[in-house]
């Protein structure tokens, strides 16, 4: 049967855009920036996006368009030893929707409550967020039964997502249409808000004053390398599977140039937005913004909540930022189950693409109910270090190395290059085989290191046993299949 295909190539960008754009562009970005050296972070991430970020990119949009399968088919065609890579890919991919949906739940609860002009989180954000919404309870070992209040909204956003996917690149290429472009429309509404207040040029002065002593920290070097590709979605087999439903023929360097500085003009831009209110809020608190700022779930749930409720038409504000965190959400949280659809799609005999969604966002629904117990949070936030601490990166070294070393990455330059405007030249083949495999080595390395000196949060070391897993797992299998003897062909 024919591949599926995009509408057009404007829909892949929207679709590749609204995956990278994602809470990582409004919660870590900004962070980063103004903890690793304010304006002075922008020298390694642009080095990291132009060093590592885009050939990978490149790569991983090439290997799909060129092999026109999912990650796990497209390393079959290359070698079946080395399809382990393709699962070791959507294996991650697979884990991390699962959480990512629970966070998109907490956002559609705050959501719900913000429909009233004195917010529920006014008088006390952190009591609101721990206690009313999570329940946390003491440890990672206290389940406490399961939060139903999340389980519902969990439930809703999973429905939301089966029918984004459920006709595949046909239902996503409507859906992206406007989760893409609606995020940055909702932020840019923030922006003009936020900087009108007072004290958000202070803000804005915290987040970009540039200190370059920054730079001499290795530090900040690894922080941008490892935000480049969170951010990039590389690693999760997404980009191989979107660009798949490409024609064979279309601009790589283009695509991948279009994709990546979008997302880090929409990252630069977001930076502009949590400061400006940051700004504002330390002001109004009369504090410091050192003492206001944040990151990950205690800035979008705690802080920014906060701060929104300090300002006249509150309540306007708090559903346009959940509106906002929903709809940068919900297109990287699909794009991850298209990745994982693609590859049961590829091997399927007949089109079956909605019995396969419906599997996939079923189990990924069970599997989420982990994470809307009262211990949910622990999880959430051990599962997400070990497997963007390490398995992205994993899969980036294996990536380059299966590509660098066994496909030829001159040979696939050959026909980035008969396809794209823009050449590439032979240091692509060099970044592919030498120095992304070795910063990635690097960053691997240093990471262990900081893990074995001592448990992660203080974590009980049955639980950082289970993080392990997430991991160690999907490379045993990689790499088991890779050394297994291939069976005689009949
Ligand atoms: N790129 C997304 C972000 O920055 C994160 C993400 C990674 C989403 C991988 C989906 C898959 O938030």
């Amino acid at each position: 049967m024919a591949r599926a295909r995009w509408s057009s190539r404007r829909i892949f960008l929207f679709a590749a855009i609204g995956s990278a754009v994602g809470l990582g562009n409004v919660w870590r970005f900004p962070y980063l920036t103004y903890k690793f050296g304010g304006g002075a972070f922008l020298v390694p991430y642009l080095i990291a996006l132009f060093f590592l970020g885009i050939p990978l990119l490149i790569l991983e949009f090439s290997l799909g368009q060129k092999l026109q399968k999912g990650a796990v088919g497209a390393f079959t065609t290359i070698d079946s030893k080395f399809r382990g890579i393709g699962f070791c890919a959507i294996f991650s991919g697979f884990i991390v929707v699962i959480y990512y949906a629970a966070v998109m739940a907490w956002s559609l609860v705050f959501f719900l409550n913000s429909f009233t002009t004195t917010l529920p989180w006014s008088k006390d954000a952190k009591g609101f967020f721990f206690n009313d919404v999570l329940q946390i309870s003491d440890g990672i070992g206290t389940m406490g039964g399961i939060n139903w209040r999340l389980f519902f909204a969990l439930l809703a956003v999973w429905v939301m997502i089966y029918f984004s996917v459920w006709k595949g690149v046909k239902s996503v290429g409507q859906i992206v249409k406007v989760t893409m472009p609606l995020p940055i429309l909702l932020l840019f509404i923030i922006f003009l808000r936020g900087i009108t207040l007072d004290g958000a040029m202070l803000g804005i002065y915290h987040y970009l004053t540039p200190d370059f002593s920054a730079l001499l920290n290795t530090e900040i070097w690894l922080a941008a390398a490892s935000q480049i590709f969170f951010t990039l979605s590389l690693g999760f087999g997404i980009m191989i599977a979107y660009a798949s439903y490409n024609e064979e023929g279309q601009d790589i360097t283009g695509d991948a140039l279009i994709t990546s500085l979008a997302n880090s003009a929409i990252s630069l831009f977001a930076g502009f937005v949590v400061f400006s209110i940051l700004g504002y809020m330390a002001t109004a608190t009369g504090v410091g913004v050192e003492d206001v700022v944040a990151s990950g779930p205690g800035l979008a749930f705690v802080v920014f909540p906060q701060a929104l409720s300090l300002m006249p038409g509150a309540w306007f504000f708090a559903i346009l930022f959940f509106v906002t965190l929903l709809s940068l959400g919900i297109d990287s949280a699909f794009s991850l189950v298209e990745a994982v659809n693609t590859v049961f799609a590829d091997k399927a005999k007949k089109p079956m693409l909605k019995q396969i969604s419906f599997c996939v966002c079923s189990v990924c629904f069970f599997l989420g109910i982990l994470f809307t117990t009262r211990a949910g949070l622990y999880w959430l936030d051990l599962i997400d270090h070990f497997i963007t601490s390490f398995g992205l990166v994993l899969v980036g070294i294996f990536e380059c190395l299966v590509i660098g070393w066994v496909y030829g990455a001159d040979r696939l330059r050959e026909y980035i290059n008969h396809v794209s405007h823009r050449k590439l030249g032979k240091w692509w083949s060099h970044a592919i085989r030498w120095f992304i495999p070795g910063v990635l080595g690097i960053l691997v390395a240093v990471q262990f290191v900081t893990e074995i000196k001592g448990n992660y949060e203080g974590y009980p070391d049955w639980a950082i046993g289970i993080g392990w897993a997430t991991v160690i797992l999907p490379v045993m299998i990689a790499v088991g299949l890779a050394l297994k003897p291939k069976e005689a062909k009949a």
